[in-house]
């Protein structure tokens, strides 16, 4: 069984773009430019926000955080957005989702400038995604293509379950992985809460990936030997013997599958980290078209 290292893939991927950014410096160019909307307090939101803060001062981006209360009205968030897009100094950005229940999210994602949607979540580029044409690749879909290529696992012909119909893994998922492209090219099947015998499914599939965000969802019993397990889940399990008084989980109760996979993600350090250095790589793609 062989760990698909995302802590470790991620922070190769970073010091490539770094390396890049250099070159801008060094060339006397402007360094790419990475925004963030968060609207209130949810913890695990603010943890991911300021990781992706945290990773643009690593490898030399400029960032810039705003921090909106939870009350926050959707004329306020909105009028935010315009400013983004408008702003010629930034060249991409993102409202980290959930959003609160009072806002509306199909609204506020088409509120994007879709040339600084680094998200990949303007219908603009969810089209040009789903025609295979170039666009901003939702981060977490393109971070497991990269972690699939970069381990060089086949996935030609493969058969792919897609556990889970999100807009922003599980449908994205599923299209890319039956497109004719690297990381591509499989037979994909999308599972979801009203599928019935969904062991039966998972137990056909070469290649799982887990974005239900049920914690330990799937079990040993549920693959078959040799499957190549992605686990995108990450909850928050009550757990007294932590100090922080939880511990991280996946969909994928790692010790009944792990035995029997030849490739696992670990969660955390496998699709999280991936899914912020593919972040900073739509940036620096969204400054190279902006410039
Ligand atoms: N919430 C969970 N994943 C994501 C993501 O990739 N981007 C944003 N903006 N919000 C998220």
């Amino acid at each position: 069984m062989i760990i698909l290292d995302g802590k470790k893939t991620s922070n190769d991927i970073k010091e490539e773009i770094a390396v890049e950014v250099a070159e801008i410096k060094a060339n006397g160019g402007r360094v790419p430019h990475l925004a963030a909307i968060l609207v209130g307090t949810d913890g695990a939101s603010m943890t991911y926000v300021n990781a992706k803060v945290k990773a643009c001062e690593k490898i030399g981006f400029e960032s810039t955080l705003i921090d909106l209360p939870e009350d926050t009205s959707e004329a306020v968030l909105l009028q935010k957005i315009h400013e983004l897009n408008t702003n010629d100094a930034i060249d991409g950005f993102i409202v980290q989702l959930p959003l609160p229940k009072h806002i509306d999210e199909q609204k506020v994602l088409m509120a994007v400038d879709a040339d600084k949607d680094v998200d990949g979540f303007h219908p603009t580029n969810v089209g040009k995604m789903a025609l295979d044409l170039p666009s901003f690749l939702p981060a977490t879909p393109y971070g497991i293509l990269e972690l699939l290529e970069r381990y060089e696992v086949e996935t030609s012909g493969k058969n792919v379950v897609v556990m889970g119909r999100s807009h922003i893994v599980g449908r994205p998922m599923s299209i890319l992985m039956s497109q004719k492209r690297k990381a591509g090219d499989a037979t994909v099947t999308v599972v979801h809460s009203r599928t019935k015998d969904l062991a039966e499914i998972t137990k056909q599939a070469d290649i799982i990936v887990a974005a239900i965000g049920i914690s330990e969802f799937l079990k040993g019993d549920m693959v078959k030997d040799g499957v190549v397990i992605i686990d995108v889940g990450i909850t928050r399990v009550a757990d007294e013997t932590k100090a922080r008084g939880y511990r991280l989980a996946g969909d994928v109760d790692f010790e009944s599958v792990s035995p029997k996979a030849s490739y696992i993600t670990p969660v955390p350090g496998g699709v999280g980290p991936m899914t912020i250095a593919m972040l900073l790589k739509n940036t620096l793609l969204a400054r190279e078209i902006r410039s």
